[in-house]
């Protein structure tokens, strides 16, 4: 059995002995361990069941040297990192040479993010006392099995590894943004490649480009990989379809609702939040919530299109997919 944990210095002692630590942050749980330690990392793909070529996300203390991991030279870097961390952004960087590769995936850019979460920032700041040089990185993708839901809370952490008998789970609170970070790649700004979107969330576009002095471009073929950009992801064991109040419905199916009036008599639903950022916050806690409870399909009400909706429409648009294209999952 996994094994829920509150002490922060227990964490930190299991991280500096190799074991995994689950943890919260302010967009979901990660499951965490030393980025330098590659027997602690492995453990991290053996646990998701994930591809060994996915790199993983390394996790910073808001006083970390971001320059002993990545190569942050460039004006604009500085100014998205001055500008968005602590946060829910995640930076696709030039690795420094001495990070081992295994932490990347076999890249030579490197993600790294420092959470805003004070549970997360205590944890990294304890790790770095126990390392000599004071440099410590949590390599922590999300704590779910490869392609499923990501968890906000401990207890869907606790669920999705129950039998994981050397997972820590360190306590925490419902993760406050709710979907994953916004991944923006700027490892080959030097080579003159514009900053690129690779994973739309709570940080828009928008609020980049005030930044940037311009609109971040979409993937191309050229641009890093990320598990989170495979067409099917962030699924539920229910099935999911969008909702088109025109078609027949499934028998024992529920809507999950952004504007109940505009749902057919007699059809069960169960009602989200109207601002984006509520939404974002409850979506995978109400997706685990459903997912219990043996519905024939989840169907999900269309949503505005505006910039501060994307994240959220890429997560459910993903989890449909996953119903759709089974065989990318
Ligand atoms: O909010 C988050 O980012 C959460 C919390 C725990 O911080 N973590 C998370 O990790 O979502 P994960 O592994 O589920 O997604 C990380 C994404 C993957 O799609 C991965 O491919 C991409 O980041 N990524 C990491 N390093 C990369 C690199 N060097 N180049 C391209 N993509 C990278
Ligand atoms: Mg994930």
């Amino acid at each position: 059995m996994a094994t829920l944990i509150h002490s922060v210095e227990l964490a930190a002692d299991l991280l500096s002995a190799g074991e995994l630590v689950a943890f919260p942050t302010e967009t979901v749980y990660g499951l965490g361990a030393d980025a330098e330690n590659m027997q602690a990392v492995s453990k991290i793909y053996a646990a998701k069941n994930r591809p060994q070529n996915h790199p993983l996300i390394v996790h910073l203390s808001p006083e970390a040297d971001w320059a002993y991991w990545a190569d942050v030279s460039h004006p604009i870097v500085q100014a998205l990192i001055e500008h968005f961390c602590p946060g829910p952004l995640t930076l696709i960087l030039p690795k420094a040479p001495h990070i081992p590769v295994a932490a990347t995936g076999g890249q030579d850019s490197i993600g790294l993010r420092c959470p805003s979460h004070s549970v997360a920032q205590a944890l990294l700041r304890a790790f770095s006392e126990r390392k000599p040089n004071h440099h410590a990185g949590v390599a922590a993708p999300s704590a779910n099995k490869f392609g499923r839901l990501s968890p906000t809370q401990a207890d869907h952490v606790l669920a999705e590894f129950h039998n994981l008998a050397d997972l820590h789970v360190l306590a925490g609170d419902a993760s406050e943004v709710g979907i994953e970070s916004t991944i923006l790649d700027v490892s080959r700004l030097q080579k003159g490649v514009p900053a690129t979107l690779l994973r739309p969330g709570h940080i828009t576009s928008v609020a980049l480009a005030e930044v940037l002095g311009y609109l971040p471009r979409l993937p191309d073929r050229d641009a890093p990989r990320a598990s989170g950009t495979l067409k099917a992801h962030y699924a539920p064991r229910t099935p999911m379809a969008y909702y088109e109040p025109e078609k027949p419905l499934l028998d024992g199916a529920i809507v999950l609702a952004y504007q109940p009036d505009l749902i057919g008599d007699g059809v069960a639903y169960s009602v989200m939040p109207r601002q984006a950022r509520d939404y974002a916050h409850k979506l995978y806690a109400r997706l685990h919530e459903l997912d219990k409870k043996g519905y024939s399909c989840i169907y999900v009400q269309k949503l505005p299109k505006e910039a501060q909706w994307l994240g959220v429409q890429d997560r459910l648009q993903r989890a449909i997919a996953a119903f759709e294209y089974p065989n990318d999952a």
